[in-house]
This record gives C-alpha cells, sequence and structure tokens, in this order.
C-alpha cells in the first residue's frame, strides 16, 4: 500500500461548479472547515453553458411575476413530477440569490432604470431571467470563485475523487488521485457535498465537456444512496452541428429568446406545427402576431404574453421538433436545421450575444448577423440523480448531501431552461447550511487504512489490464448512447443498449492503462468509464420502466403521458451487486399549492 496525504474538514465539497462554489461560501460563512475538491481547474465547469441568464421572478420588466407564477411554470414544464417543496423554495429564494450575487460584484445587464434586465425563456410565463449578455454562468462562476477564494476556502484542483469512505451508514470521507502525480489522497469529513454535475459525455453529441462522466451519481449509489428519476435526461435544443470537432457546443436559448427563427431546408419556420394544441393559446398564431410579440419586447414595452413565438416552447418539445424535421428529409446540410437571428439588427445582435457572435465567426466561420447557423439537439443537462430532503440537501444516506445538477427534484421530467443557474445559488446555499449544520453535530471522521486498501486497489487494476485503450471503448459506447437512449426511445432499442452496456462493462473491467500514474489521460478515462457504464444503466432502466411519454423522456411505443405514472418517480438503488429500479410515490402538494393551478384554470 502506497504511502497517502491526508486531510481533515469538517465538510467536503465535491465539484466546483455554481453549487459547489456556492455550498462551500455557506458552509465556511457557518464556521465549518471548508474545503472543495474538483477534477479540473477551479471555476471550470458547466455551469459556464448556463449562457443565457438565471430564473428568478424579480418582476423588473414583468412586474406581474411572483414567485407563485414561477413555482406553477416550473412544476407544468417538468409535467409534474418535480417536488413540489423543491420547486417551491426555489422560487421563493431565487430573487435573494440573484441580488446577493448582484452585491457580491456580478455585473448584470441593465434595464434603463438600472435594475437586473430580464429576459425571457421557454416556458416561463414572464420575462424572468436574469443575465449577462450571453455570458450569464460564466459571470456568476466568476463571482462566486472570488466570493470564495477571498473567503479562505481551501481548494484541491486537479483531484479526482474515486470513492466515499463510510463507517457504518455513516459517511466519513473520500478517497481521491492527484491528476499531475497519480498519488492518492484522504479526505477525512463530517460530512460531504456532492455538487459534480451531470452526466453528457456518455452521449456523442453533447454540450458537456470532459468532467461530466456521472461521478457524483455512481459514488452516491455505490454507498447506498436512492437515485430518482434517471430516465430524465435534457437534450437542449440547439448545439453547433458543424464543423465536426465542435458539435454539439451550445448555442444558448438566448438566441431564440432574443428573436432566433427555426426554419427547416424548405425555409418554412417549423415550431408552429409541432405546439402541443393544450399550449397553442399561449403562442402567436401567425408571423405577424410573433414579429409584434418581438418589436414590443425589444422595444422595452411589455409585450403580450399570450402571442410569444412558437421557438420558445420547453426544451423538450423544440429538441424533439428539430430531430424530427431532420428525420424527415427537411434538415440542412450538416443534419440540422437553421436558426436565423440575421434579419435583426447587427448592433443588437452583438450586443445580446457577444458570446454566440464569436462562437460562430471563429469556429464555423459563420457571421450570425448576416447567415442563419446551422444547428441541432445537443445532450445538456441530467434532470435525475441523487434524492435529496429539500430543506437541507441532504440524501439517504447520514453525512451525504448533494446539490445542482447531480441533485434530483427540482425539475421533474423537463428542466426550464435559466431554472438551473438559480438551482445552483438556491440549493447550493442549502447544502452548504445543512452540511455545515450536520457537522456540528457529528463525531470526528475514523477512516482506517485497511478501508484504503479496496478504492486503492480498484483505481489501479487499469494498470494490470490486458484489453483495449479506455479511448476505443468510450469512442463505442457513445454512439450507442445516442442513438438507442437517445431523444426518442422504445423498448427493443433501450434493451439492446442494456445488452450493449454489459458488454461494455465487460470491456471496460479489462481497459488497460499504459504508462505510468503520472498524468495519464488513458488511466483516468478507465476510471471515469465505470462511471459513465453505471450512469448509462440507471438511465436505460429507468428509460424501460416509465412505459409512457412525459418531458424529454420520449417514447415511441408508448406517445403519450399516461396519468397512471404521474403519482411516482422511478427510483434506482443497489441492493448487493444488483441494480434494482423501482417506483416512489410522490409526495403530496399542499392543498394552497394545488389550489395555484386551479386558478389559472
Ligand atoms: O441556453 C442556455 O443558455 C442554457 C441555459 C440553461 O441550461 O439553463
Amino acid at each position: 500500500m502506497d504511502k497517502y496525504e491526508t486531510h481533515e474538514l469538517d465538510v467536503l465539497i465535491i465539484g466546483a461548479g455554481g453549487a459547489g462554489l456556492r455550498a462551500a461560501i455557506e458552509s465556511s460563512a457557518m464556521g465549518a472547515k471548508t474545503a472543495i475538491v474538483c477534477k479540473s481547474l477551479l471555476g471550470k465547469a458547466h455551469t459556464v453553458m448556463a449562457e443565457g441568464g438565471a430564473a428568478a421572478a424579480l418582476g423588473h420588466v414583468d412586474p406581474q411575476d411572483n414567485w407563485q407564477t414561477h413555482f406553477k411554470d416550473t412544476m407544468k414544464g417538468g409535467q409534474m413530477v418535480n417536488h413540489w417543496r423543491m420547486a417551491q423554495l426555489h422560487a421563493q429564494e431565487a430573487p435573494d440569490r440573484v441580488r446577493e450575487l448582484e452585491q457580491w460584484g456580478a455585473v448584470f445587464d441593465r434595464t434603463p432604470d438600472g435594475r437586473i434586465l430580464q429576459r425571457p425563456f421557454g416556458g416561463h410565463t414572464y420575462r424572468r431571467l436574469a443575465h449577462v449578455g450571453d455570458r450569464t454562468g460564466l459571470e456568476m462562476i466568476r463571482t462566486l470563485q472570488d466570493r470564495g477564494v477571498h473567503q479562505g476556502i481551501e481548494v484541491f484542483q486537479e483531484c479526482t475523487v474515486t470513492k466515499l469512505l463510510k463507517d457504518g451508514d455513516r459517511v466519513t470521507g473520500a478517497f481521491a488521485y492527484w491528476r499531475e502525480s497519480g498519488r492518492f489522497v484522504v479526505f477525512k469529513a463530517k460530512t460531504i457535498v456532492l455538487a459534480t454535475g451531470g452526466i453528457g459525455r456518455a452521449w456523442q453529441i453533447t454540450s458537456n465537456s470532459w468532467e461530466y462522466t456521472g461521478d457524483g451519481q455512481t459514488m452516491a449509489y455505490d454507498a447506498g444512496a436512492e437515485l430518482l428519476d434517471m430516465e430524465f435526461v435534457q437534450f437542449h435544443p440547439t448545439g453547433m452541428v458543424w464543423p465536426p470537432g465542435v458539435m454539439g457546443l451550445l448555442v444558448t436559448e438566448a438566441v431564440r429568446a432574443e428573436g432566433g427563427i427555426l426554419r427547416n431546408s424548405k425555409g418554412e419556420r417549423f415550431m408552429w406545427k409541432y405546439l402541443p394544441e393544450s399550449k397553442r393559446a399561449e403562442f402567436a398564431k401567425n408571423e405577424d402576431e410573433a414579429t409584434e410579440w418581438l418589436r414590443e419586447h425589444m422595444a422595452g414595452r411589455t409585450p403580450d404574453f399570450n402571442k410569444r413565438p412558437p421557438e420558445l416552447s420547453t426544451r423538450d418539445n423544440v429538441a424533439r421538433s428539430i430531430y424530427t424535421e431532420v428525420k424527415e428529409g427537411r434538415g440542412s446540410p450538416h443534419c440540422g436545421v437553421f436558426l436565423d437571428v440575421s434579419y435583426l439588427p447587427p448592433d443588437h445582435v452583438i450586443k445580446k450575444l457577444p458570446s454566440m457572435y464569436h462562437q460562430f465567426k471563429d469556429l464555423a466561420d459563420v457571421d450570425i448577423t448576416k447567415e442563419p447557423m446551422e444547428i441541432g439537439p445537443t445532450c445538456h443537462y441530467m434532470m435525475g440523480g441523487v434524492a435529496v430532503d429539500p430543506e437541507t440537501q441532504a440524501t439517504t444516506v447520514p453525512g451525504l448531501f448533494a446539490a445542482g445538477e447531480v441533485a434530483v427534484g427540482l425539475h421533474g421530467a423537463n428542466r426550464l431552461g435559466g431554472n438551473s443557474l438559480s438551482d445552483l445559488l438556491v440549493f447550493g446555499r442549502r447544502a452548504g447550511a445543512g452540511a455545515a449544520e450536520h457537522a456540528k453535530k457529528a463525531p470526528a471522521p475514523v477512516v482506517h487504512d485497511d478501508q484504503i486498501e479496496a478504492p486503492a486497489k480498484e483505481a489501479l487494476a487499469p494498470f494490470q489490464g490486458t484489453g483495449e485503450d479506455p479511448h476505443v471503448i468510450h469512442r463505442d459506447l457513445r454512439p450507442q448512447m445516442q442513438t438507442l437512449v437517445g431523444i426518442f426511445r422504445e423498448e427493443k432499442e433501450l434493451l439492446q443498449a442494456l445488452e450493449k452496456i454489459r458488454e461494455f462493462r465487460a470491456r471496460a473491467a479489462n481497459a488497460k492503462a499504459d504508462g505510468t500514474r503520472m498524468y495519464n489521460p488513458g488511466w483516468h478515462l478507465a476510471l471515469d468509464l465505470r462511471n459513465m457504464l453505471a450512469v448509462c444503466e440507471m438511465v436505460t432502466r429507468s428509460a424501460l420502466d416509465r412505459k409512457e411519454s412525459r418531458g424529454a423522456h420520449s417514447r415511441l411505443d408508448f406517445p403519450k403521458t399516461d396519468p397512471a405514472h404521474a403519482g411516482h418517480n422511478t427510483r434506482v438503488l443497489r441492493k448487493g451487486e444488483e441494480m434494482v429500479v423501482d417506483r416512489k410515490p410522490l409526495p403530496p402538494m399542499p392543498e394552497e399549492l394545488k389550489k395555484l393551478f386551479e386558478e389559472k384554470k
């Protein structure tokens, strides 16, 4: 057994995106000895891919907005399988969290009278997204990072956690390795907050970068935590499709919010065809009405809310529509569709969408002020995840907390754009507070040497492997998940996916890491692959169990939403070596909240 370094903490936060940083700020402000450990560099997180804004009912441009409407929009967008209490807390607390961020130095775009400006996004009744052009996530990370660093939070960068350590039922630490040297690190901690983000790297076309391999979900699963709704994987409607090297890179929803029009190869504005009958009344009926809405919005006046452009339908619907246009032969040259802002004044485009302007100019040689973009759906976000208590973000494992994308509850079957940034702020803060409070009463964490042997052996196994390069296995896995467990699913393909995952697991178990432990990407990927395969199995098994279409989960063999599935979440649990999927009833919503939906009627 190698020597390893040890660090002892009250609260260890795994992941340095928005949720992790916000949790760390709270926990250290409460006096807990707090550290963040992240596999990448501090601040390099998927949070920056939430470009268009943070949803919060501030009511700055549409004064009618309030938490009740935000709550209802979130629940309806999630097709009512969200945890009502998380949706309530989120809607109530998001405005304060955004204002707090402003006090900490975030520079938001402004209304003419100097307040935080808000823009429309799909599924939000009112213009609700506080934003910084199309760089909101980046500004948020910058602000939280400054705040956290100045507060003296300890940071372990480029350090990957592979296992949670337990004493009986209770979490007491984590086992990790330095990516640069390959040396092991043991963190002893009274409480741990998982803030590791999503799982997108298992799909071929994704907005997620290399870090998002389902580490938190898998570690929680291995530690015995409950996971819910893993079938709900969000495909953002607009990612780049060309050139191949940037396929999947996010094209923010803000493009559509600022007037972007979707057209197929025949020049048709196709989104009208795909508006659900029950939603048609909320959208413009024709080009003239949609143009009028945009003119009013751009002039800073209040447009008619029930005449929104059809491009502002919810993400699940827009992604399916684009996919269908391409599949039926009306796609663009590179298997996407066209997204056009070139009819708008160029200075408006450059002011509101500076990153998109440069992204297309630099990466695709397309000037979006003059020509349309080519875009298509990209795997973006995991709605499912580790089950948490809404008030404290405690998981079902004592001492283990989770926040942000790795946790489940707020978004239900489909997340509304902009709700992730406010999710990170609201529930990051709650997780930090919950963990710090728990740490006050928890005994000092004990980790014995013999507890380290198994994770160390497991971590080094790829050096004994005699099989394939892990990159080959990953290269083969991604298109299978894209095709078999993508936007549309059906039983035959899901069963095929399970079979493939079994084969990939066998290959991954014997994957071979060449070279030494010094910065060795092949070794790192061999370890990440195990997590990716675990979450792939969770998603596929859960998708098989939900025999209906709801939100982001579209079954070709069960195309309708089935009321029989409305009352439960899909649960994934580890029982010994077996992955068990069953159903857990939704917590009942209090009458006063139910009435909000009646009032609308
Ligand atoms: O399109 C976007 O700017 C992404 C936002 C989000 O995922 O919340």
